[in-house]
């Protein structure tokens, strides 16, 4: 099996592309019903225009249409104690957004549940709004037998709260599937700076029987047991790490549970993998994967990622369009998903349709540099619809016009029209440093990107406003406990 990213709703590929008992370790971290939406920063060369942020997903829930079909799905899932869990939470919290999220975790863990071997284990990243409620219900999914730890990630993050502590960890919720067959490797960490004084300074490898500690023994191991609460700091505004993706979250804490739960080889799953940080660790410790999440953006991203930290990386994406009929299809299904894929088609970055009137009609940006120094921009219009018409590539030119964009690239699934051709060549050529020119407003249907023709900028840089990932030095197996 290679490794994947499915670009879906992750009930949907769980249940068409997942089969049961195949993943030897499921990493979450949903978003976590704090009512907040999540942008993306996308950083702009340097004095050519504001940075601009992107919503990349929306972190809250509602009791709808689809909260109800959930609660629904968990009465005939087959799960008795996990539906009686969820009637009970229903009565106490009533028909509001913390329950809508409640159901639409219930039938997910369900499904993880599913796809997990006998051996495998399960870590849900919560935070203490929501871990009481989501450790019932993983008590009602997978038996409270299997409950491993509550393990509680502490960081220092300057914050400010008025009558009560800074809240400043994350709550992970460790599972396995049975009790007992877990994999599981002991990690183990320095010893306290007051323990390494009893020892006289010296490191030494403390022995335990039966749970408790005897004397220590002289060899120089510097190890202990790691405990259930991790200090990992938060990656902070100018990590190297840092991509740009909101709530990304440090390796560290990635690599720890891969290299504890799993063996090389292993399947690790990431159902809400965000910009992919346990698909990174994952293939920097051995084991295969699959990614899944339901924006565009995110699945773009870790492509990227990967193929910077790991180049010659394999795997497959899955779901995002491969042809014109799908590329209609989502089209269809979602104007802006379908923005975004199309400009990430051409090395673009997207810019947030959703915001009336903030982008005059412009989805995406491509930057460029035609002296090697200087950088411009060519603006993106992506139109999915059956009608184009001439106005439309007026509409570009003036915006070409009103931000001194020397290039625009019109990105259309309908043919263009006779009068749109020749309105686009009417805006004339651009020369740069050495002479050469280039067609100022290009249009290019999605019939010829599938055949790989591309937009003609002279020094295009792709995504240059994204963080890149660094490439990784080797392949480590498990080389750091
Ligand atoms: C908190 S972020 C994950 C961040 C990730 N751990 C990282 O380090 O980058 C949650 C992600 O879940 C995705 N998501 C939300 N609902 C989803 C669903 N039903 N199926 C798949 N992905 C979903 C969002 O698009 C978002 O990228």
């Amino acid at each position: 099996m290679t490794n994947r990213l499915h670009y879906a709703d992750n009930l949907d590929a769980l249940r068409a592309h997942v089969a049961d008992e195949s993943v030897d370790l499921v990493y979450l971290d949903p978003p976590f019903n704090s009512n907040a939406n999540y942008n993306i920063l996308f950083k702009s060369p340097a004095g050519l225009a504001a940075d601009s942020q992107i919503e990349a997903f929306e972190d809250s829930w509602h009791w709808n249409n689809a909260a109800e079909d959930a609660f629904e799905q968990v009465m005939r899932s087959g799960h008795p104690r996990a539906f009686d869990l969820l009637r009970a939470m229903r009565s106490f919290l009533g028909e509001n957004d913390m329950m809508a999220y409640l159901s639409m975790m219930a039938i997910r863990l369900i499904e993880l549940h599913r796809v997990l071997k006998p051996t495998g284990s399960l870590y849900l990243h919560c935070d203490p709004t929501a871990s009481h409620y989501l450790k019932l219900l993983l008590d009602g999914v997978f038996d409270k037998a299997n409950f491993r730890n509550e393990i509680i990630w502490c960081y220092r993050k300057w914050s400010v709260a008025q009558g009560q502590f800074v809240r400043n960890h994350d709550v992970i919720l460790f599972y396995s599937r049975k009790e007992g067959s877990q994999i599981f490797h002991t990690l183990y960490g320095e010893p306290s700076p007051g323990t390494m004084k009893r020892w006289g300074g010296k490191r030494q490898r403390a022995v335990f029987e039966n749970g408790v500690r005897k004397a220590a023994s002289t060899e120089d191991a510097a190890r202990s047991p790691l405990a259930d609460w991790w200090d990992i700091s938060i990656l902070n505004p100018n990590s190297k790490e840092r991509l740009g993706y909101p709530t990304q979250k440090p390796l560290a804490l990635l690599e720890r549970i891969i290299a504890a739960s799993s063996n090389p080889g292993d399947l690790v799953l990431d159902p809400f993998c965000g910009c992919g940080t346990a698909i990174h660790a994952a293939e920097k410790l051995g084991r295969r994967w699959i990614g899944i999440d339901i924006t565009h953006l995110a699945i773009s991203l870790i492509e990227r990622r990967m193929k910077d930290a790991f180049p010659g990386v394999q795997f497959t994406v899955e779901g995002t369009p491969k042809d014109l009929a799908s590329a209609l299809d989502l089209a269809e299904r979602d104007k802006y998903q379908f923005q975004w894929w199309a400009v990430a088609m051409i090395d673009g970055v997207p810019l947030d349709g959703k915001k009336k009137g903030a982008d005059g009609g412009i989805d995406g940006v491509i930057y460029f540099k035609p002296d090697g120094k200087r950088s411009e921009k060519a603006l993106i219009s992506v139109k999915g619809g059956h009608h184009v018409g001439v106005q439309m590539i007026r509409d570009l030119h003036s915006a070409m016009e009103r931000e001194k964009a020397p290039i625009g690239v019109f990105v259309t699934a309908a043919l263009p029209t006779g009068p749109m051709l020749r309105e686009a060549a009417a805006v004339g050529r651009f020369t740069d440093e050495w002479g050469r020119g280039w067609p100022r407003l290009q249009i290019i249907t999605l019939a010829e990107l599938f055949r790989g023709v591309r937009p003609a900028i002279p020094f295009a840089d792709p995504l240059v406003a994204l963080r890149r990932a660094r490439r990784e030095e080797t392949s480590r197996q498990d080389a750091f406990f």
